[in-house]
């Protein structure tokens, strides 16, 4: 649970863990018994005392994150012990209670367990979201994506080049960046640390950026900004390089006026009802082995995942975060 509350990166001292009982259930609930917790970066916008795109996260309250499990007890009848489960709001914990209509199938048949987490969750959704209803990118169109080697970007870059894009990544270092194009198949991926960042960003887009799917902000931002192209589309994900740190002042705004761009925030749960249609096509792309469920790094036990979430916010994975339980 949360304790009090981080100035930069968070530290042990910032949660506890406690045992608890197990909540009773009420009429039509399901209780979870996790399986795998997926951790994710807007757990820190929670921790602060500034209000984001959610109030900040009450002292005392348990962590979120999206947890894949097995029910072991229903009042449910849709739902039966033994059937696995993903809970938006699971926590990190080791059981969650939950109504039966807010959890989601996770039909193993389809994937692993920790796909579920990943490329047919949270992650998943977000790219799809803000590709099919903001970045909308056509054919032969250059799309760029910032934290191309994480749970997001890794989604968002190999659905662009299935809907026929130039695909451009950026990411932290070799390592990363020729995982994002050996294993992921993006087109090309800049390391936004080499000190010739802007220059190997412009050579690597040499017709302009039609669309910038951002997860990070900061220095990356400032150097896509220049190449946007006229009705360019700017997918406002998320701004990791600024949860630890205040904000930094971005680039002017004239480009958006003289370039007719659209720049569009979004919050995933503003677009739930688009589950339906995206696990319809993320779940074929997946079984035809269309999108690669992307590496994981996966921490070992409740006790991990403080160390976990810490690495994560500094780039020290590769793929989607997990914690096994
Ligand atoms: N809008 C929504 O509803 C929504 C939903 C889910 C996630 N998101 C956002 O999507 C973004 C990606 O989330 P994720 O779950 O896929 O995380 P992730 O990419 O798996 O992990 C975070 C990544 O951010 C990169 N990073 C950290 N500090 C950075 C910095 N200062 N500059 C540049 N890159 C930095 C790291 O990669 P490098 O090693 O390459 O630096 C790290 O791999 C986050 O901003 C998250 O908040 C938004």
């Amino acid at each position: 649970m949360l304790t009090s509350r981080p100035h930069g990166l968070p530290r042990a001292e910032n949660f506890r863990l406690e045992q608890a009982a197990l909540p009773s259930l009420a009429p039509g609930e399901v209780l979870l018994r996790h399986v795998f917790l997926g951790l994710a970066p807007a757990a820190r916008l929670r921790m602060s005392e500034v209000a984001s795109y959610a109030p900040p996260l009450p002292i005392g309250d348990v962590m979120p994150c999206q947890a894949v499990g097995y029910v072991v007890r229903s009042n449910d009848p849709k739902w039966r012990v033994g059937d696995q489960a993903v809970a938006m709001a699971g926590g990190w914990q080791e059981y969650s209670a939950h109504p039966g209509d807010s959890l989601v199938r996770a039909d193993a048949d389809l994937a692993h367990s920790t796909v579920w987490l990943g490329a047919l969750g949270t992650s998943g959704m977000t790219a799809y979201v803000g590709l099919r209803e903001f970045g909308l990118p056509r054919p032969g169109e250059t799309v760029v994506v910032s934290a191309a080697s994480g749970a997001v970007g890794s989604v968002a870059g190999q659905m662009a080049k299935l809907l026929g894009c130039r695909v451009v990544g950026v990411a932290g270092g070799a390592e990363k960046c020729a995982y994002v194009v050996q294993e992921l198949g993006f087109d090309a991926c800049v390391d936004y640390r080499a000190p010739e960042f802007e220059a190997l960003l412009r050579q690597a887009c040499p017709q302009g950026v039609n669309v910038y799917f951002e997860n990070v902000g900061g220095k990356v931002r400032d150097a896509v900004w220049p190449l946007m192209l006229r009705d360019g589309r700017v997918v406002l994900c998320g701004l990791i390089s600024e949860y630890n740190d205040a904000p930094e002042a971005g680039p002017g705004w004239f480009p958006i006026l003289a370039k007719r761009l659209h720049l569009h925030g979004f919050i995933l749960s503003d677009h739930l009802d688009r589950r339906p249609e995206f696990l319809r096509e993320m779940g074929q792309w997946i079984r035809e082995g269309r999108i690669h469920p992307g590496r994981e790094h996966v921490y070992d036990g409740i006790g991990s995942a403080v160390a976990g979430f810490v690495a994560m916010l500094q780039g020290g994975h590769l793929g989607k975060t997990l914690v096994k339980l």
